[in-house]
């Protein structure tokens, strides 16, 4: 009995030391963001060990687990009808929404994230998303099912989102779906948020679309790579459940990059200031205007005098818009729809919001910052049973009345 007593407290001191990470005080719920946490870093560390022993991809098992997780998640509201089909070569779901027929209605295209190689858009939580949106707006709601990494890399993630997206603004598709030119969004969280920023400059600036998007919603997404250390990723670097070290794997991992590449690019090594061709991009980017005093704190700006020159010439589309959504000429973002951008405080993607939304304002487009300031990054895919997050139902909730009031 005693020997059972002791190895139970073991175990719980064991359990309890892997779980136990320091948090910030403000964080929403912050037991039970580590308890995700420590799931989650025990399915990256199950992923590592099965690539380090070369029977699978680190992100299949990963993704694999993160299938096996939202397949838990019961459907919620059943009275919407899904369809799944493809545009233009690419695999979409459709959600279409419960109201009468006959009026011309809005639609919402979204993109999923999870590091442009993680995420299941027609299970869990984005499913019931989806289908929360098609039934709060009575919108025709298209989630793109984009190939991920580490099949594909960029640009086609990219190029599959423009082609669906195309495909859905031509006007016989549109009248086919019974839905208003005029009253179209793109959305996206995170990864898809970088992908839905991307469509959303394509979208403004191409000649051969000429329905538009009406409005943007950006959910803390990922905008830039060419500064692993702005004011958030210094602040946030080590707060769940998106680790920089993790964001940078993402990155590495889309571009197709050297995924040794990772300690050179988390100290800005890539662009240190001994690569004149750098600095002439970096000089379009005052990072230090575009941030409020308030939140860049005891921020220490980190540029490497020498560095790594090879990085940008090996990997060049880190300086690409396409990738890199922030890094876009003023003459293409002042085409961009009307923004509503959310940022979490406790996260490294903050300032890549904070920025971006400067950078649309000071472009002359018009934009709303949701910021939460007890937020973390991927809240808005804890908003429904079983795991769910105050934040997280608070952040969809008024997403969606922005939404309905401005789409
Ligand atoms: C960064 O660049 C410097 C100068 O080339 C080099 O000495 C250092 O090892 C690099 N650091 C990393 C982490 O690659």
């Amino acid at each position: 009995m005693k020997l059972l007593c002791g190895i139970t407290l073991f175990l719980a001191i064991v359990v309890a030391y892997y779980i136990y990470i320091p948090l910030p005080r403000t964080i929403s719920e912050p037991w039970k963001l580590m308890v995700l946490d420590a799931a989650f870093r025990g399915v990256v560390w199950m992923g590592d060990v099965s690539h380090s022993l070369g029977l699978s991809h680190s992100v299949h098992v990963i993704n694999s687990a993160v299938i096996d997780f939202e397949s838990l998640v019961p459907v919620t509201n059943i009275k919407i009808q899904v369809e799944d089909t493809i545009f233009d070569g690419v695999h979409v779901r459709v959600y279409h929404p419960p109201g009468k027929e006959g009026k011309l209605r809005r639609a919402v295209v979204f993109i999923h994230g999870g590091g442009w190689s993680l995420g299941a858009p027609k299970l869990g939580s984005y499913d019931s998303l989806c289908r929360k949106m098609a039934a709060d707006l009575n919108a025709v709601v298209v989630t793109v099912d984009y190939r991920m990494a580490p099949d594909v890399h960029f640009p086609v993630q990219y190029e599959e989102c423009v082609q669906a997206t195309k495909h859905f603004l031509r006007p016989d598709v549109l009248s086919q779906y019974l839905v208003d030119t005029e009253r179209i969004a793109v959305c996206g969280d995170s990864a898809g948020g970088n992908l839905a920023a991307a469509v959303a400059q394509r979208i403004g600036i191409d000649d051969s679309t000429s329905v538009k998007f009406k409005l943007q919603v950006l959910i803390y997404p990922v905008l830039q790579a060419l500064d692993f250390n702005t004011a958030s990723y210094q602040q946030n670097q080590n707060v769940p459940i998106l680790y920089r070290t993790l964001m940078a794997r993402f990155w590495l991992e889309y571009l197709g990059a050297n995924p040794d590449l990772i300690h050179s690019i988390i100290t800005n090594n890539h662009t240190a200031q001994d690569q004149n061709y750098v600095s002439l991009s970096l000089s379009k980017l005052d990072w230090t205007i575009l941030l409020s005093k308030r939140m860049i704190k005891q921020y220490k700006p980190v540029f490497p005098v020498t560095g790594s020159p090879s990085i940008l010439k090996e990997v060049p589309a880190l300086l690409d818009a396409r990738a890199a959504p922030l890094l876009a000429e003023e003459e293409v973002l002042r085409m961009a729809p009307h923004a509503y951008v959310l940022t979490c405080e406790h996260d490294v993607l903050r300032d890549d919001g904070i920025m971006y939304a400067r950078r649309l304002e000071l472009a002359g487009v018009s934009v709303t910052n949701d910021h939460y300031e007890d937020g973390f990054h991927g809240c808005v895919s804890f908003a429904f049973w079983p795991s769910y997050f105050s934040v997280g139902i608070r952040a969809v909730q008024n997403y969606i009345a922005w939404l309905d009031d401005n789409l």
